[in-house]
């Protein structure tokens, strides 16, 4: 499904600003893995999900989407193929657009034809099936502009837009931190549905330790550019947050206590 290998990735190659932010990353994932990603802060658990969906140029090595090679496709060739969510609620919706605008602009990624500023009935029909399924009461708010909404609604609809048409992988780069406890469980039990519903190959980055324990068939961990610890089935299961600080602090030496992950 999803191949990554041998991709390293340097920021500022060259000068004193110099950073390894991914170093020979090997990761194969499943049809239908749900991977969850934790790791200190600059371990490069964003840059892994940049160098996936295009957003920068890999230095070397690969990234095959079922065999083909997209190491060289830019973003947008990719995105009608990989769903891209963001921790930033307001990243993944266009404010002065309707809920249904958005949806309609998520339905046409990839192709060629725009949105014309048509939104067909049938369509109409389809939204308001999945906003209904999200289950907060959008479904009777679809011409509302999306700037009126909270950051949890705003980032239930960013999910919904980036699973409309099944996505091959589907990246959430800790897309429940910015909201508070309450709605980010939300979100993420919305995100659980959706992903066993459509059997999405999924990496989700998280900071919270337990999350990436209870969610998803297998974890890893990545630390300073690698992934230092790979887990899966029965054994990721069993995991507690206190064998997870032992691992990283295995890798790390004593560095963990500062680190914001012990905030998860
Ligand atoms: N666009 C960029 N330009 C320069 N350095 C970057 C860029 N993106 C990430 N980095 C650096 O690469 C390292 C990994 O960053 P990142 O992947 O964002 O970490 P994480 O998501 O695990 O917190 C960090 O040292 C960060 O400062
Ligand atoms: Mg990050």
């Amino acid at each position: 499904m999803l191949k990554i290998k041998n991709v390293s990735k340097t920021f500022n190659l060259g000068t004193i600003n110099e950073k390894k932010a991914l170093k020979n990353i090997n990761l194969t994932l499943e049809d239908g893995d749900f991977v969850t990603i934790i790791g200190g802060n600059g371990a490069g658990k964003s840059t892994l999900m940049n160098m996936v969906a295009g957003v920068y140029p890999i230095d070397c090595g690969h990234i095959y989407l079922d065999d083909d090679d997209i190491s060289l496709d830019p973003e947008y060739k990719r995105a009608s193929r990989i769903g891209h969510v963001f921790q930033d609620p307001m990243m993944g919706t266009a404010a002065d657009m309707s809920i249904q605008e958005n949806l309609a602009m998520a339905a046409r990624r990839g192709k060629r034809r725009g949105l014309g500023w048509g939104v067909k009935k049938s369509e109409l029909e389809t939204y308001r099936k999945e906003l209904k399924k999200l289950g907060l009461g959008l479904e009777s708010r679809m011409t509302s502009k999306v700037g009126l909404l909270s950051g949890g609604q705003r980032q239930a609809i960013t999910l919904l837009m980036a699973t409309l048409t099944k996505p091959k992988v589907l990246l959430l780069d800790e897309h429940t931190a910015a909201l508070d406890p309450a709605t980010s469980s939300k979100v993420l039990m919305l995100t659980n549905k959706i992903v066993d519903e459509m059997h999405l190959t999924t990496m989700m980055v998280t900071h919270n330790m337990q999350d990436a324990i209870d969610v998803g068939n297998r974890l890893i961990m990545m630390y300073d550019g690698q992934i230092i610890y790979d887990v899966k089935g029965e054994e990721k299961k069993k995991l507690t947050v206190n064998d997870l600080l032992k691992k990283f602090e295995e890798a790390s030496g004593s560095e963990f206590v500062n680190d914001r992950m012990l905030l998860g």
